[in-house]
């Protein structure tokens, strides 16, 4: 009888360390087995309902000085001013005011933080193109990004809308 106790005993732990061993054995080799995806191997579809920033580089606040350096891609053309128009009418007007002339012009102004006057000439001067591009997408000191918004595209159009507004 206690052979036969013993003898089971045996079994059961021999069929449970075979158990044990197959999945040692079948964890470690499906890691190298399985599909896997290698980055850039393939290009897959963008996912529904995504928006794509134009696959435009979009350099943070604190890369400024490089953002201000890049030249303006989008000439400027009686389309690509009434594109900013519209832009600046819908995302910019409740802090810019509906001339862009800043202060309290804008109906967030009042309650917010007044804004400077995107139409002074002296500031048009002393700003380039991807300077205010990168405000638009970036975000300022307290204005917030528009990058989520508006493409980087959309941005150039605003800057050469802004510059058609330049003080004499
Ligand atoms: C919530 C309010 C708000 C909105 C909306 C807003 N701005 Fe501003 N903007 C500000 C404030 C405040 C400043 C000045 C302080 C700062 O630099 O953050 C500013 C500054 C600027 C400047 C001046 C940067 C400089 O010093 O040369 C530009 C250009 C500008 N905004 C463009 C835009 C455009 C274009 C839009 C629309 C896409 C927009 N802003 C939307 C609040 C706003």
């Amino acid at each position: 009888m206690k052979y036969v106790f013993i003898l089971t005993l045996l079994i059961v732990a021999a069929s449970g360390g075979l158990m044990g061993a197959a999945v040692v054995v079948r964890w470690s080799d499906n890691m190298t087995k399985t599909a896997k995806i290698v980055p850039g191997e393939r290009v897959f579809k963008m996912p529904a309902g995504v928006v794509p920033r134009g696959g435009d580089l979009v350099l943070p606040k604190e890369a400024r000085d490089r953002a201000a350096k890049q030249p303006n891609p989008i000439k400027v053309s009686e389309a690509s001013v009434a594109s900013g128009r519209q832009d600046f009418q819908i995302f910019c007007v409740p802090c810019h005011g509906p001339e862009a002339k800043g202060g309290v012009t804008g109906p967030v102004a009042t309650k917010f933080i007044p804004t400077p006057d995107l139409t002074n000439a002296q500031l048009q001067k002393q700003r380039t193109d991807g300077y205010w591009h990168s405000y638009i997408v970036a975000g300022g000191a307290v204005m917030p990004s528009y990058g989520e918004a508006l493409s980087s595209e959309e941005a150039w159009h605003i800057v050469n809308y802004l510059r058609t507004l330049a003080q004499k």
